[in-house]
This record gives structure tokens, C-alpha cells and sequence, in this order.
């Protein structure tokens, strides 16, 4: 993946250097069904890359994990969390469109995600960039909350962030 810029955001593939860091993040977003340390450490070594990482004047300001289906026409954001200090700011948005060239890249035509039923900024943001529920899982947290599907199909014929590639 190359590196490529939004305003003043910078899409790059996270690596095994950034684990901390983003270990760091995913505990304080989610204090519970949080992808454990280990996991995120499996996925940066993966020839894969599904970590992208948005960084501010090089400090990794969010991060996306996203998932493939094994012969299927998905792909999936597994999670993604923005720090609180760079929140309201564009990074979640920008992830979603990393999110979005990673899986044209795969051949993948279609997004799907889950959230939690009362996670409004993330339903907001969600929709906002053009996913539409189509479903529910019960009792799919750990603590009982339901959670809302959603999808999106992507554009085959629109362009993904790589025209704006940084120089
Ligand atoms: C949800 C999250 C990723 C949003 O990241 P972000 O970088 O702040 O998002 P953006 O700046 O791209 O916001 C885009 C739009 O989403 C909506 N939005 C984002 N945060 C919001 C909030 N706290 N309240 C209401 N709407 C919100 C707004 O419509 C926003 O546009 P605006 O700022 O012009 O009003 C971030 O709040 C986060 O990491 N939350 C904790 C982890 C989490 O819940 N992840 C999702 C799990 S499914």
C-alpha cells in the first residue's frame, strides 16, 4: 500500500512498530471485546498488511484492522479507534476510505462491519460515510448488548484515495 495524504492526515500501512501504541488505544476504546495485544501483533507481521494507520505529524492519531473472508466477496472492519486528542478531526472518516481501497485492492465489492447498538459516534460516522444496516447480532458483546450489521457496496468504476498519493 502506498502511503498517500488528506489535508494534513497521512494513510500508511501500520507495522509491528506501532503495536504499542496501538495496543494502547484499543484498550482505552473498548473496555471490553477489545482485540488483545497478541492478535494485533499476528496481524502487523501479517504479508496481509489489514492494519492501516492514519498518523498526524507522524504520531499515529487511529488505526483500522480489517479482515478478509476467505473466498468471499467482503471484506470486514474488524476495529478501529481514533485517539480522543485527535477526535472530530477526519482520521475515522479517512479510515473508512483506507478501508475501502483495501478491499477494492482484494477484489472485494462490499464493507461490512458490526457495532454496538448504543455506540452513537460510531453509527453516526458509519452512515455518514455510507453504510446501511442490514441486520442484527444478539447477545454478540460481552456483556449481552446487541450488535448492528452494516455494509457497504462499494463503486467499482470510483477511484480509491490513490490519487492523491503523497510525494
Ligand atoms: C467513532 C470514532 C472512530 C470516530 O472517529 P473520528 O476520527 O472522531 O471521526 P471523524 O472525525 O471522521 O467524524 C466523522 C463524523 O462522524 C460523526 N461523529 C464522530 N464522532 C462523533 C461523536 N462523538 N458524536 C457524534 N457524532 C460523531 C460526526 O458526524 C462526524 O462529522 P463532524 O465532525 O463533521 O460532525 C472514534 O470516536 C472512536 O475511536 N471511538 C472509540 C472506538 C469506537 O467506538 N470504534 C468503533 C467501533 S465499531
Amino acid at each position: 500500500m502506498d502511503q498517500w495524504r488528506r489535508g494534513g492526515l497521512v494513510v500508511r500501512e501500520a507495522t509491528i512498530r506501532d503495536l504499542d501504541t496501538i495496543a494502547r488505544l484499543e484498550e482505552e476504546a473498548f473496555p471490553q471485546d477489545q482485540v488483545s495485544r497478541r492478535s494485533f501483533a499476528y496481524h502487523l507481521r501479517s504479508p496481509l498488511k489489514p492494519v492501516i494507520a492514519v498518523t498526524v505529524e507522524g504520531e499515529l492519531a487511529g488505526y483500522a484492522l480489517l479482515a478478509l473472508s476467505k473466498g468471499g466477496r467482503s471484506a470486514r472492519i474488524y476495529t478501529i479507534a481514533v485517539d480522543p486528542r485527535f477526535a472530530r478531526r477526519g482520521v475515522g472518516t479517512t479510515l473508512i476510505a483506507a478501508a475501502e481501497s483495501f478491499a477494492r485492492r482484494h477484489g472485494r465489492g462490499r464493507i461490512t462491519l458490526e457495532v454496538r447498538y448504543d455506540n452513537k459516534p460510531a453509527i453516526t460516522l458509519y452512515e455518514r460515510c455510507g453504510f446501511q444496516p442490514f441486520g442484527e447480532h444478539e447477545d454478540y458483546y460481552a456483556d449481552g448488548a446487541t450488535a448492528l450489521r452494516y455494509k457497504k457496496t462499494l463503486d467499482r468504476q470510483a477511484f480509491g484515495p490513490r490519487e492523491q498519493l503523497a510525494s
